[in-house]
């Protein structure tokens, strides 16, 4: 934990915390334009500019992608925080003179003239990327993205031409501070001339929310009762209310599954549980390993970051797998001694090894997460099947199981150079 002034108020907040979300719990307003909580930062409005003070220096940052290392003085409405947000209101003004939430916000800030030029009255788009991080990061459709440079920067298809990957779910409209967007109603409307018959396929089903479903209405979604169900189920868009099981949803990479929304480190996946976290092998570890027997030390027993926690035995052959942190066992999955091939079946549910009570829970953010995790775990798939060619000549893996298919020497080759120890 670390100690900071905000506003004159003591705060302790994890290491890590931004200072916007540090002043969200303590109830002290700062305007934003391009921030979401479920979203990365991006920093484009700068509205939410605050002054951070250390050791007698002071800087104006950007307080939703700033976060909290050390101890700090942190002003949210001193004199150059104001200035800088009136000037940055008085900037958007005159880009977008014609969007009420601007409008609103500058009056806010007490600006009543504007010292900069439009050029183009009818403009809405602030460039804050939340359609573009909600298409990527949520819907992961990635049918907009910024296209050009500098002032001619926008957000657009790629090559400007009709997406394939929009499912037409609105979150990009529902994310936009200012409306500029209308993917949704583009999409359905090129479908409404564009999709026949059977094709005709929900957006729901499209955004994966239900199994399936054939549109009746012509894409006029105002007069479909599922649309009204979706809209009265979620207090957000349906896209975002899905996104904590969607990030747990397990993705294929080759003949293997992965799921990004987990903390990895060696084959060994950590999913936070507030003040604790569960562990398990992923399923790159379990399918090349196997699991007849695992060995787990008992609850109440150290673990240490990069030493052996688990022992699989698979026949013949074993391996010892290294943890990902250190910390306390608390529990053990009651299931595994008794039925150990959950490991195989299920490694990301039922399959689960220990909860553990973490040294400190920012040892989290030293691990692999979203698409860094999912970069490496491709990667490691990869250099996988080239090693199995090189070593057995076996294009995949192998029906009756890698740890029966390799000799001693190839199976602790394997070991080394998949499952290191640190
Ligand atoms: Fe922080 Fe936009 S909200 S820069």
């Amino acid at each position: 934990m670390v100690t900071l002034t905000m506003d004159g108020k003591k705060v302790e907040a994890e290491a890590g915390t931004t200072l916007l979300e540090v002043a969200r719990r303590i109830s002290i307003p700062i305007p934003t334009l391009c921030y979401h909580p479920d979203l990365t930062p991006y920093g484009s409005c700068r509205l939410c500019a605050v002054e951070v003070i250390h050791n007698g220096e002071s800087r104006l940052v950007t307080a939703c992608n700033f976060p909290v290392r050390q101890e700090i003085d942190v002003k949210t409405h001193s004199k150059p925080v104001l200035r800088a947000r009136r000037v940055l209101a008085e900037l958007l003004l005159a880009r977008c003179p014609g969007v009420k939430v601007i409008q609103d916000l500058a009056t806010e800030l007490g600006v009543k003239t504007n010292r900069f030029v439009t050029r183009d009255e009818s403009n809405d788009c602030i460039l804050c990327g939340l359609c573009t991080r909600t298409c990527h990061e949520i819907v992961g459709a990635d049918a907009i993205s910024f296209t050009e440079r500098g002032i001619t920067r926008q957000v657009n298809t790629p090559f400007r031409i009709d997406s394939d990957t929009c499912v037409a779910c609105g979150a990009c409209e529902y994310a936009c501070p200012t409306g500029a967007i209308k993917m949704e109603l583009e999409t359905m409307r090129k479908w409404r001339t564009s999709e026949a018959g059977t094709l005709r396929y929900c957006r729901y089903m499209r955004m994966g929310l239900i199994d399936f479903m054939v549109c009746a209405n012509g894409y006029q979604c105002w007069r479909c009762e599922v649309d009204q169900a979706m809209e009265d189920r979620f207090d957000v868009h349906p896209a975002f209310a899905v996104k904590p099981a969607l990030a747990k949803r397990p993705i294929a990479i080759d003949d293997f599954t992965f799921i990004p929304g987990f903390h990895y480190r060696g084959h060994i996946w950590v999913e936070p549980l507030h003040a604790l976290v569960r562990l398990g092998a992923d399923d790159f570890a379990s399918k090349l390993i196997g699991a007849d027997d695992i060995q787990l030390p008992p609850p109440g027993e150290r673990i240490d970051s990069g030493l052996p926690f688990v022992r699989m035995t698979s026949g013949d052959k074993e391996a010892e797998l290294s943890a990902p942190m250190g910390g306390t066992v608390v529990r053990l999955n009651p299931d595994i001694p008794h039925n150990p091939s959950l490991i195989e079946m299920d490694p990301y549910g039922r399959g689960w090894l220990m909860v553990l009570k973490p040294d400190d829970l920012e040892l989290l953010s030293g691990l692999l997460h979203g698409k860094w995790a999912k970069d490496w775990f491709s990667a490691d798939v990869r250099r996988f099947y080239h090693w199995l060619k090189g070593e057995t000549g076996e294009e995949g893996l192998p029906a009756n199981g890698l740890p029966g298919t390799l000799d001693k020497t190839q199976w602790e080759k394997m070991i080394n150079s998949f499952f290191p120890m640190k």
